[in-house]
């Protein structure tokens, strides 16, 4: 199995402001890797370091073998590297068939309708919403046309900062199966969570980090399993 993401010694933050202080982890191909950790830990500065979005201090960042450390989102987007924000992640004014639109413009026209038929397969809920504004709307539907969007681009590396957060359970579950499934479409996931249990439930492994570094990894079975991380990080056991 080979490496698709390698972290070593990470650090990073806001202009000189630095906020990780080391961070090391790898995701092998076709794996789905959950992190996990207290709010303002460092976990979307640590995904939007990767993608070009936030300042690289130092460290280093390995896609498919080849040092991409600190390089523009531009030239990790055409590397089939892709990534769905935290909040912000769809374009309110614009309707849904634009948002996947925008997504894809690089894309020849044939191209970009396929995918759009992806997109609906994978979130029936979004095909009578097609000329619909994003502003309208659910939180649920927002964030699946958010991670659509992204897989516009045909990317083999996914991103995703919280998609479950502040949604029902019925929409938490839905998503994330929908995000296990892209495994068998050879996507490799990286995901940050809050709800900790439902998305270690799916993936391979998890990190937990804390103070902008990783405290512990292991199996994400293990991590569910252990009471003391359970208890101080998740509230898995209460
Ligand atoms: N644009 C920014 N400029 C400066 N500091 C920022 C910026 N965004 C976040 N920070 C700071 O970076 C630290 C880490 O924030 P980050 O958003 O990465 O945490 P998080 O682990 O994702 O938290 P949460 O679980 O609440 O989403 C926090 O102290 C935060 O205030
Ligand atoms: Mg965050």
């Amino acid at each position: 199995m080979s490496t698709v993401l390698e972290v070593r010694g990470l650090e990073g933050g806001y202009g000189s402001v630095q906020i990780l202080n080391g961070v090391d982890l790898y995701v092998d191909e076709g794996e789905f890797v959950t992190i996990i950790g207290p709010n303002g830990c460092g976990k979307s500065t640590f995904l939007k370091v990767l993608f070009g979005l936030a300042a690289h201090h130092d460290g280093m960042v390995l896609h498919n073998g080849a040092d991409v450390s600190g390089w523009r989102t531009d030239k990790l987007v055409s590397r089939g590297i892709a990534y769905v924000p935290q909040v912000d992640n769809v374009f309110p004014s614009l309707s849904v068939r634009e948002n996947l639109q925008m997504g894809g413009i690089r894309l020849t026209a044939k191209k970009l309708m396929s995918c759009i038929e992806r997109a609906c397969r994978m979130f029936p809920d979004l095909e009578p919403r097609m000329n619909d504004l994003a502003a309208s709307l659910s939180g649920g539907e927002r964030q699946m046309l958010a991670i659509s969007r992204a897989l516009i681009s045909d990317p083999t590396f996914l991103l995703l900062d919280e998609p479950t957060a502040a949604l029902s359970p019925r929409y938490q579950q839905q998503i994330l199966a929908n995000i296990d499934k892209l495994r068998i479409e050879g996507i490799s996931v990286l995901l940050v969570e809050q709800n900790a249990r439902l998305s270690l439930a799916r993936s391979d492994r998890g990190y937990i980090f804390s103070g902008g570094k990783v405290v512990h990894t292991s199996s994400a079975k293990s991590i569910v399993n252990n009471p003391n991380i359970g208890e101080y990080f998740l509230g898995l056991h209460q």
